[in-house]
């Protein structure tokens, strides 16, 4: 996105709540939210719940990854030519929304829960320094005034908000009329049924390894994309196209990510818990662990089923009144 004069706002979380630097405990306050009671573990009412301690839910999820290195960018993408860098076909996925939205330079664009971790490090040794700005806030209430950018954008991010209606409404306020808004948005496809218990499990497993309150439709995002103002320009399910390797190949494992292979996965388990009794790892490190290799598999069965995508393509705009 490097060709416009972007401004990013990123969420407040991200340090761990409540827990001093040199603490050796892996926060998995997180997963609390799950382990309420019984009857709302894992159905509306319980998504109801998460909705409601939205601030410390996202807060915690923050915190876990707060504790990891991650690059410039942390979201999926195509494959559409095989086996190929993941750095270069992030990139591609970027500048193809970038391509749909009509970015042009000197344009001041929003990006949408960008994550601020390191990202002025980042920007500095990109020399961009000069063109972005990162503000720390709630994209539920995003700190600009109305009308001020040219175009946002949201990649794999406003999944996370506890209504997809209200995060839409503030990026419609914030867009100057005629300003156009992209997204990457993480959504249960219209194959999805709410009836099926395997269907149901799959959605779960994505919510709570992922900090999603409640994942939505296809159908229910597009809706709320119009009913927050916006004029539908395009919608595509990027997963739908037929590429030579799909979005969930670097989390299902092969030879070049041994450790996301079924064995793999088994020697990370083993490792872990033998780093944490001999307290090298911290306390909590396994079951961190453990919950994220469910959330992989749940994605990952997720889109082999065609029930979920990361990558459902929405382009809207502020119309000129
Ligand atoms: C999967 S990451 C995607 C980050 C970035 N958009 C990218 O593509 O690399 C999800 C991001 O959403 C941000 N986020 C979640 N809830 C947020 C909120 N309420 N306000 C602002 N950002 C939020 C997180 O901080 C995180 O950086």
């Amino acid at each position: 996105m490097d060709s416009a004069q972007t401004t990013q706002s990123s969420v407040s979380a991200g340090e761990a709540v409540g827990r001093s630097k040199g603490e050796k405990v892996m926060t998995t306050g997180y997963f609390r939210h799950w382990e309420q009671k019984e009857d709302t573990v894992d159905n509306e009412k319980g998504r109801d719940l998460r909705r409601s301690q939205y601030t410390e839910f996202v807060n915690e999820y923050a915190s876990i990854w707060s504790a990891r290195q991650l690059g410039e960018s942390f979201h999926f993408c195509r494959y559409p030519r095989g086996p190929e860098n993941k750095g270069k076909a992030t990139v591609r996925h970027e500048h193809y929304l970038a391509h749909m939205m009509g970015l042009r330079p000197g344009m001041r664009v929003l990006d949408v829960g960008c994550g601020v971790r390191k990202a002025t490090e980042l920007a500095n040794a990109d020399g961009m320094a000069k063109t972005v700005e990162f503000v720390k806030g709630d994209f539920m209430d995003i700190p600009f005034a109305g009308n001020e950018f040219d175009a946002a954008y949201a990649i794999e991010a406003t999944v996370h908000a506890p209504s997809l209606e209200k995060v839409y409404e503030q990026v419609f306020r914030v867009l100057k009329p005629g300003a156009v808004f992209g997204v990457f948005e993480w959504v249960l496809t219209d194959d999805f049924s709410p009836s099926d218990p395997s269907h149901q499990a799959i959605r779960s497993g994505i919510e709570r390894g992922n900090g999603i309150p409640s994942l939505q439709t296809k159908a229910v995002a597009r809706e709320v994309l119009k009913s927050a103002g916006f004029e539908v320009l395009a919608t595509e399910d990027l997963a739908e196209r037929r590429d030579a390797l799909p979005w969930w190949y670097p989390i299902s494992g092969d030879l070049l990510v041994i450790r996301n292979t079924e064995w793999g996965r088994v020697g990370v388990k083993l490792l872990v818990r033998l780093l944490e009794t001999v307290r090298y790892a911290p306390k909590g490190t396994l079951k961190t662990t453990e919950e994220f290799i469910g959330a992989a598999d749940s994605l990952i069965v997720g889109g082999k089923e065609g029930l979920f995508t990361p990558m459902y393509l929405m382009v809207g705009r502020k119309p000129v009144v």
